[in-house]
């Protein structure tokens, strides 16, 4: 795990993460997370004014709610990413119903080269929620009653998050060639390091990193 200075040092950190890799290989296949954490990598990336045209990618999650509302993720990645770059849209795919017609476009595509993920305060990753199977596939979830209560404040209120969303599952995640989880602030310090340094368990999904061979952490306060 990598501790850096500030929060404009972990978004430059994670966008030249990116970068090289889109460099290295523009057939890039990525798979990408929204939230806060991710925020100032996105503004980064597009001002690194890179070539997306060759580039898929896969979004992590969805809530089961209208892809056209305002706190979709649908609209969160064109608002900050998709709209601003020269992405096509239709290389931009986010988990959908037959979830595992979407595993088939992962694998059609032969698979995932770089993910990038954020935590969530109970150690989800994407919505894998504690006590989700270390072999899950993209599927359909309950949000934990902590996740709803977290993601409240992009809704005004708790009654206003959907409750479930489509989620990649763990195994799917565990299959990218290389990830990196990025982590910002203290509320984050605790959990990222039970996930990183205690033992692995599908109470804390997010440990299931420490058995991937190629993952990077970076986390600031
Ligand atoms: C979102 C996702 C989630 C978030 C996590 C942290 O696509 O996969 O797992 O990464 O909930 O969210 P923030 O960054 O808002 O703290």
């Amino acid at each position: 795990m990598k501790i850096l200075k500030n929060y404009k040092e972990l978004s430059s950190t994670v966008a030249d993460i990116v970068k090289r890799q889109l460099k290295k290989q523009p057939l890039s296949k990525l798979v990408l997370p929204t939230g806060d954490t991710p925020l100032g990598m996105y503004d980064e990336l597009v001002k690194r004014k890179l070539d997306w045209s060759h580039t898929i990618t896969y979004n992590l999650d969805e809530y089961i709610m209208n892809p056209d509302h305002p706190c979709s993720y649908h609209s969160y990645m064109r608002k900050n990413l998709f709209d601003r770059t020269n992405i096509y849209p239709d290389h931009c795919h986010f988990p959908y119903r037959p979830t595992l017609s979407f595993e088939d476009k992962i694998n059609a595509n032969r698979g995932i080269d770089l993910c990038i993920l954020g935590i969530g305060s109970n150690g989800h990753i994407a919505f894998n929620e504690p006590g989700s199977s270390f072999k899950s596939r993209t599927r359909v979830v309950d949000l934990s009653l902590q996740t709803i209560q977290d993601n409240s404040r992009f809704f005004g209120s708790a009654e206003d998050v959907p409750k479930q969303a489509i989620t990649m599952g763990l195994g799917t995640i565990m299959e990218s060639k290389k990830i990196v989880l990025m982590a910002n602030g203290d509320h984050k310090l605790q959990i990222l390091e039970r996930a990183m340094y205690d033992g692995v368990t599908e109470d804390i999904p997010a440990s299931i990193l420490q058995r991937h061979n190629n993952v990077e952490v970076y986390y600031c306060d």
